[in-house]
Parts: structure tokens; sequence; C-alpha cells
């Protein structure tokens, strides 16, 4: 092996002795895995910050807590509570309790084009919350009340799945959101608006 071809060319093909490559390679392309990966990590953390701030992104992070044992006891998560509530400002109020295999209720009703909150809760183990065709996603654990806010413009049946494997039975878990026309959602009764008894 000659100097001149030592010199030239790619330094991690050339042929060694012993076919070792030599220490102060590794650790320059080390150095540069390492300042690759800082700078990637750096645009994240800057992508990060800069949609939370100008686009209001930010992860569910609602930091409620509640008794798992006592969920069906609790106030907010009582038998008549659950299903869809309209508060005075119009907003559309979704409670759901998610426990191992089914959502309680397992479908409700809600007015489109009405900003809508989503509050859920575990009576067990960790859940999984999404709703089909739509950005609403996130993970229901117990002892925490899960919210997530958004709202529906099409009118239709929207699956809304477990997707978080809970055990044996998390395949069959699932419920259904109804949007109905923000008219016709008021003339819908209470039985109606729960169990999606409509059409
Ligand atoms: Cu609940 Cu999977």
């Amino acid at each position: 092996m000659s100097a001149a071809n030592e010199e030239s060319g790619n330094n991690l093909q050339r042929p060694l002795a012993g076919g070792i490559i030599p220490e102060q390679e590794v650790v320059k392309t080390e150095r540069r895995w390492f300042w690759t990966v800082r700078a990637a990590l750096g645009i994240i953390v800057v992508v990060i910050t800069v949609t939370a701030a100008t686009n209001h992104l930010h992860p569910p992070s609602n930091s409620q807590t509640i008794d798992p044992a006592l969920v069906y006891q609790s106030r907010e998560f009582s038998e008549t509570n659950l299903g869809t509530a309209i508060e005075p400002d119009g907003t559309a109020v979704v409670r759901f309790i998610a426990q191992q295999y089914s959502f309680v209720p397992h479908c409700v009703t809600l007015p489109a084009d009405t900003p809508v909150v989503f509050r859920l809760t575990s009576a067990d183990v960790i859940h999984g919350f999404l709703v089909a065709d739509t950005n609403i996603n996130t993970m229901v654990v117990p002892g925490y009340i899960s919210e997530v806010r958004s709202s529906f413009k099409t009118p239709g049946d929207y699956v809304m799945p477990c997707h978080e494997f809970c055990g044996i039975g998390h395949a069959g878990m699932a419920a259904r959101v109804r949007v109905v026309s923000r008219e016709s959602f008021p003339l819908l009764s209470a039985t109606e608006r729960l169990r999606c008894a409509t059409k």
C-alpha cells in the first residue's frame, strides 16, 4: 500500500493492516453523528415551540385527577351525567367512562358546528380514545380525566375505537359518535342523545 493511496479517497474504505479502523477515524465519525443528531433535536424543539406558540398546537395535557375505584360514584361520571350536555355558553360537553371492554355510553349524539369538549376517565386500566377521521386522539389513564376539545363540521357516524391494548377484549372495544345538524340536535330527547336512537 503506497503513501499516495493512503492519502486519497475515502479513509474508511482504505485497506488497513488487520482490517482495523484507526481510533481517530472512529472518533471523527462519532463526532459527526453526535452533532447531526443534536442539530436534528434542536430543529424538532424549535418546531414544537413555534407551533405551540403560534398555532396553539399542544399535546392533550389535562391534569385533573380522580379516584379510579370511585369513578361511578363520582358526581361528574355518575350514570345520569354521562353523554352529551350543552353548557350555558353553547359548548357540548361529552362524558365517557372507558372500562374493560367498552365505553359507557356506547354511542352519543352531538351537534355539528359546535365547540365540543370530550371528558373521559378509566375505571380500570389504560385505554386509548380516538375518533376516526378527526384529529381527536388521546390516552385514557386511570386516575386522570382526559380532556380533548374539537368540533365537527360534517354530520355522520364516527367510530370511536379503543387504540391501546387493554386486555383480551381490546379488539371489540369501540363506541360511536353520531353528529347531527345543529338545528336538529335540540329536537332530540335525552334518551335519543345518549343512545343514538335517531334516524
Ligand atoms: Cu380499551 Cu383497548
